[in-house]
């Protein structure tokens, strides 16, 4: 089974209409010459900027959350729908940003990635375990009731609607890399847990590794037999950066 690499981009709540015309122009020039799928998630009110830049292209944008209702009086959400609606295919669920600092429970995540799904928008999926967790020994068991709450919710054949995100939170934005053993041993885990429920999607299935990925590490991570690719957070600010993470993929 060969996985084609993706490549995301996550900017977090950084950018301005000057700073993303600016990062477009020296990025997108470039992807003719990159093997892996690309894709760029931003603030929500961004999005219709990169709609205008990359319809047509090969590069994939979304958002970086999206609510868990469909329409009403939820004041400041963003509704898959809307997302649709602006020609965005993508979006973030369960962030650990969006799990530490604004409350996104497992269940919560799943509901979002429930709403993404049935609006046909592809998920990606974010897990991870935090320091305290992984020197209590319970990084796979963290990981798998995380992937089981969404797994539960959209059923296990609509992740291959999307893909998952493995972010071990001590290395976000940390400049802490997971080695490429540490990630690959929680890939393969990953993987094997979502084979005891339907093989054939563990198999398809893209994996992708976040957590300081930089130019330097990303070819070796990637290189690993689970990992298919990379989320991008710091390193993504930097179009000369993502596009050497990207031609490492
Ligand atoms: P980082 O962020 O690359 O800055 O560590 C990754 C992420 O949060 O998705």
């Amino acid at each position: 089974m060969s996985r084609k690499p993706l490549v995301a981009a996550n900017w977090k709540m950084n950018g301005s209409t000057a700073a993303n015309a600016a990062w477009i122009e020296s990025f997108l020039p470039r992807v003719g010459s990159l093997k892996c799928d690309v894709v760029v998630c931003s603030p929500a009110i961004y999005v219709p900027q990169l709609a205008a830049a990359f319809k047509g292209t090969v590069v994939g944008f979304g958002g970086e959350d999206v609510s868990e209702y469909d329409h009403g009086a939820y004041t400041g959400e963003t509704a898959a729908s809307m997302l649709v609606d602006i020609g965005a295919g993508w979006v973030l669920t369960g962030h650990s940003e969006r799990r530490t600092y604004f409350g996104d429970t497992d269940a919560r995540v799943a509901a979002k990635t429930k709403a993404a799904v049935e609006k046909g928008l592809k998920p990606i999926v974010c897990i991870g375990e935090t320091l305290a967790e992984r020197e209590a020994g319970k990084t796979i068991e963290v990981v798998e009731r995380q992937v089981k709450a969404v797994m539960d919710a959209v059923g296990v054949k609509a992740l291959l609607q999307g893909v998952l995100a493995y972010e071990p939170v001590w290395a976000i934005g940390t400049g802490k890399t997971a080695t490429p053993a540490q990630a690959q041993e929680v890939h393969a885990a990953i993987r094997a847990f979502i084979a005891k429920t339907d093989p054939e999607v563990a198999a398809e299935l893209r994996i992708l590794y976040g957590g300081s990925v930089k130019p330097a590490n990303a070819a070796e991570l990637f290189s690993q037999p689970d990992i298919d690719g990379g989320l991008i957070g710091g390193a993504a600010l930097k179009t000369d950066d993502f596009y050497k993470i990207c031609a490492a993929a």
